[in-house]
């Protein structure tokens, strides 16, 4: 059976998801967004791609939520992104009407899709997602883990100097300053990288990850990442459309897991057709469960901005 994505919000993260989702050969791409032409004339250029690429599938752009109907994946992308000088939590007040109105919309016509909420501040957008559709916490996923890990790993494989792809490292809690990028479980191919690297280097590492975003905001200065953060979107819904038991960090609701109830956070996240299959618990060191409360702190201060 075919499967469908629809990607809401046509900018730089949803066009660049769209791109990716395509080249992928994941399903049929609906591109949505409320600015007229914008959606259609990304989704035609993307669809052009096909004889080159090889990829088979439709992508259309729309303003109108009938066409996304019964998506097997949702990924809300619509929102503003931050310039230099703002934080994540400045975004709040604007991004979550635009969330509410998008992830209220998409339930509507795909009562049984998985969303996947990548609009800042992300820990927050994805609770109010979930908490003005009364979707199943399963099928409401954040995203920020897959992207806080790849520059995570990014920076470790430059500094140690071997292949991206073989080191492995984790980052929990919240998309923002306070995010717990973990050393004690890093590792290339099984090898920790407290091994490899000096104490030293590693805390410039984790600090560089903690501030991943805002790097890029201040090279670009009219907006943040889009290419890692539209690729860690659609790396999820990879997961979920193939069934794949793919352990990616995800943001999603805790109760009780990490000792953390009524959250979103960055957790390891088997992630399957029903969303989320399975959160990976394991027992965190003293300094780490304190990092964690620190993401708690900060993403209860958000919930409360929100007033949902
Ligand atoms: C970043 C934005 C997407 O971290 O939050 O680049």
């Amino acid at each position: 059976m075919r499967k469908k994505i629809t990607i809401i919000g046509a900018g730089n993260v949803g066009a660049t998801a769209a791109h990716w989702a395509a080249a992928k050969n994941l399903g049929d791409v609906v591109l949505l967004d409320v600015a007229e032409g914008i959606p259609q004339g990304k989704a035609l250029d993307l669809l052009q791609c096909g004889p080159v690429e090889g990829f088979n599938y439709r992508v259309t752009g729309s303003n109108d939520y009938k066409d996304t109907a019964n998506s097997d994946v949702v990924i809300i992308a619509a929102g503003l992104a931050r310039k230099p000088g703002m934080s994540r939590d400045d975004l709040l007040a604007i991004n979550v009407s635009i969330v509410k109105a998008c992830a209220q919309e998409a339930v509507k016509h795909s009562p049984d899709c998985v969303l996947i909420v990548v609009t800042n501040p992300i820990d927050a957008m994805v609770h109010t997602a979930f908490k003005v559709t009364g979707h199943p916490k399963q099928k409401v996923i954040g995203m920020a883990g897959v992207l806080d890990s790849a520059r995570y790993r990014t920076f470790l494989a430059d500094a140690i100097g071997v292949a991206p792809r073989d080191v492995n490292a984790l980052v929990m809690g919240i998309h923002g300053d306070n995010m717990l990028p973990l050393v004690r479980l890093a590792n290339v191919a099984g090898v920790p990288v407290t091994d490899l690297l000096s104490a030293e280097k590693i805390a410039q590492i984790v600090d560089r990850t903690q501030k991943g975003g805002i790097e890029i905001v201040n090279h670009l200065k009219t907006g943040s990442a889009f290419y890692t953060p539209g690729l860690a979107a659609v790396e999820m819904a990879e997961a979920v459309l193939t069934d794949s038991q793919r352990v990616l960090p995800c943001a999603a609701y805790l109760e009780g897991e990490f000792g953390i109830s009524g959250y979103f956070l960055g957790v390891p996240v088997v992630i399957g057709a029903k969303g989320v299959e399975r959160i990976l618990e394991f027992e965190l060191t003293s300094e780490e469960k304190a990092a964690m409360a620190l993401s708690v702190t900060a993403v209860q201060k958000q919930m409360e901005a929100t007033g949902i």
